[in-house]
């Protein structure tokens, strides 16, 4: 039962009658759980734009939404407050009947949707032969944890890995496999030997393109270096509006000659890197056009050139080997994976039916799409004949909809492709897929504790399985130290331990990833995301370890408490603010879905958490003074350690009995 979905239900009729052919759902939107339990449960917001809207007192128009309105079971008590607020104290009777039966469902009392879709999620898709780092972390994550959501609540999910198998990172690798190759190393382990080519390939390309751009970029710094002498030298005018023109052209001179040299720095910085490391440099000297070489290997690969074509295929398998182990430790899993490269069949009737529904036109030689809204074109083939990202997005939305008639499909990618993706859904709207709906459920970046991107000291993106063992070995000590002192000594073998360390360690980097709202960036932080107290995974974790612990302390069998006959009973307001919290896990995943946003669930699972600590402060449950409330309590805590259990393995987040 989603009580704030009944509430609008019940509400629906009364204001249409009320309003008339005004906007209803607008108004519904407006009935929200109430900030204050001294206002009630839930509060009706909507007289106040209504009175507005017909003209009358809000005050009044409440009172006649309130006469039209049939809650005579569901409220104990119903309330007009200031300038016409509704304030809606949810009837225990109902409450308590409610809270039984989600006890009974292995749902939990949240029901399926009525209107189920077909989702596409395209997420983590990273591009392989690249190490996996920090970075890729978000778009797994979150995709997962909505593919579960969505899942649960009913729909069709396609997880689609939709893996960059077929970009230029191969023509790097290619290229440095074909000179640099260190035979050995390949054989003792081909994908690190790989990776390290395609970061030798790219350090070369980014020296040489650095050492053309050190000259221009010095130049504009004189130019403004000259610039700025003369904004200095200006006086005052004594027009108020004129000097802060001024003095505003003065700052924005000053920012962008600090970050042209920070430019500069970065250029030199990359440069000297090679000059002073004779083995580099003497690579570099030796392959002065690496750039345009490397990019004649990826060219050479798509027109099918038969050795080109043969290393692909020797390493394409192994790369993705290597990435699946991260996917196992994650416990992430696809649907399907086809990667870039199966569409490639498909680019040129992508493009050619462009063209002919008048779409697609030549200019400079390239084949681009023109689009009211943007600037610069989508480009769908270039002059040499390339195809682009976009146009194998085009043609996997078109192998989408034909395979699968998805209704909506979702991407989650970060922030930096958003212009990307909205040439896209404009142009896949007007050409090929005119009904789906498409979503770039974007993000921000993984910051350090300064505010950087996260990086290691070379400067590298930090490799996620470093990443991951780093943070199990943390939790390894948090859960040593705690079992250390505990008061009746340490309780949990050497073994427990490592394994409550592998659920605890990959919770806490999903669950602080999950946690932060999906558009802004965040701090990452071993410290802040192992924390026992506060909204981490680790808090979630021990709260359901505590359920199972009353369990264990009181030798009751939890089954024999499912199954008992002795219903919850709420009598003390903390049990009523628990049960109340429980039946609420329903909208906190309606609110999930409402914008993708999975912390919309963290956010309940911790207001959860809380009511169950402040519950379990409160109300004695093993030492209860009647049998039956002591009965009741253990259900209450059950109950509640199985939606901790449940929300948390929708974010994709195990748990443990003990810890
Ligand atoms: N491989 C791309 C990257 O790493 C992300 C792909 C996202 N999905 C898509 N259909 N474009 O940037």
């Amino acid at each position: 039962m989603n009580i704030l979905a009944e509430l609008k239900n019940r509400f629906r009729d009364a204001l249409v009658d009320v309003a008339g052919d005004s906007d209803v759902q607008s108004l519904l939107e407006m009935i929200k759980p109430a900030q204050d339990a001294r206002f009630g449960d839930y509060q009706a917001n909507c007289a106040m734009p209504l009175g507005k809207r017909l003209g009358k007192a809000p005050r009044d128009v409440a009172a006649d939404i309130l006469a039209n309105v049939n809650l005579d079971d569901l409220c104990s008590e119903t309330d007009i407050a200031g300038p016409g607020f509704i304030n809606l104290t949810i009837s225990d009777d109902w409450l308590t009947n409610q809270i039984n039966t989600a006890g009974e469902d292995e749902r939990l009392g949240v029901e399926s949707t009525t209107h189920a879709q077909t989702y596409i999620l395209d997420y983590s898709s990273p591009n392989v032969a690249k190490p996996m780092h920090v970075g890729h972390i978000r778009s797994t994550v979150i995709g997962d944890s909505l593919a579960r959501t969505l899942r649960f609540l009913g729909h069709q999910v396609v997880a689609d890995n939709h893996l960059g198998d077929w970009g230029t990172q191969f023509g790097m690798i290619i290229y440095g496999y074909k000179h640099f190759v260190d035979p050995k190393a390949y054989q003792q382990h081909e994908v690190k030997e790989l990776s390290r080519l395609y970061r030798l390939v790219n350090q070369l390309i980014d020296y040489w393109k650095s050492k053309q751009q050190i000259e221009p970029q010095q130049d504009d710094i004189n130019r403004r270096q000259v610039e700025l002498e003369r904004l200095e030298q200006v006086q005052p005018t004594g027009d108020k509006k004129e000097d802060k023109k001024h003095s505003k052209a003065l700052g924005r001179a000053r920012d962008q000659l600090a970050s042209a040299r920070k430019t500069l720095d970065s250029l030199t910085a990359k440069v000297a890197a090679i000059d002073s490391d004779p083995q580099l440099s003497a690579y570099a000297e030796a392959h002065p056009e690496i750039g345009r070489s490397a990019l004649l290997e990826t060219a050479q690969l798509h027109e099918g050139d038969s050795t080109n074509r043969q290393l692909w295929e020797e390493f394409l398998p192994k790369c993705r080997e290597d990435i699946q182990r991260v996917y196992a430790r994650l416990n992430v899993q696809f649907d399907v994976e086809y990667g870039e490269s199966f569409y490639q069949e498909m680019l040129p009737g992508v493009v050619s039916g462009l063209q002919e529904a008048g779409m697609a036109s030549e200019s400079e030689g390239a084949q681009c799409i023109f689009l009211d809204e943007f600037e610069t074109p989508m480009i769908i083939q270039k002059s040499d004949g390339a195809f682009l990202y976009a146009t194998t997005d085009l043609a996997t939305i078109e192998y989408r909809m034909q395979t699968w008639q998805a209704d909506e499909i979702l991407y989650v990618v970060d922030h930096r492709q958003s212009e990307h993706f909205q040439k896209l859904f404009a142009v896949a709207n007007a050409w090929n897929a005119p009904d789906v709906q498409m979503h770039h459920i974007s993000f921000g970046t993984v910051l350090d504790e300064s505010g950087r991107p996260y990086k290691t000291r070379s400067g590298d993106a930090i490799g996620l399985e470093g990443l991951l063992d780093e943070a199990v070995n943390k939790a390894y000590e948090v859960v040593s130290a705690n079992d250390d002192s505990k008061p009746n000594g340490a309780e949990l073998s050497d073994e427990t331990r490592k394994h409550i360390a592998d659920v605890v360690g990959h919770g806490a980097i999903k669950y602080a990833d999950l946690s932060h709202n999906r558009t802004s960036d965040y701090v990452f932080s071993y410290d802040k995301m192992m924390a026992l107290e506060g909204n981490t995974a680790t808090y979630m974790q021990y709260s359901y370890a505590r359920v199972q612990s009353i369990f264990r302390k009181g030798n009751v069998e939890i089954d024999q408490v499912r199954t008992s006959v002795q219903p919850i009973v709420l009598e003390h307001s903390a049990e009523r603010a628990l049960a109340m919290m429980i039946m609420r896990y329903s909208e906190a995943l309606e609110n999930v879905l409402e914008d993708y946003r999975p912390n919309q669930l963290t956010n309940y699972l911790f207001d959860l958490a809380k009511r169950f600590s402040s519950f379990f402060e409160q109300c004695p449950v093993l030492k209860a003074e009647q049998e039956s409330v002591k009965q009741s309590r253990l259900k209450l805590c059950d109950l509640t350690g199985r939606v901790i259990a449940h929300g948390l393995q929708l974010l994709g987040i195990g748990v443990v009995d003990q810890m």
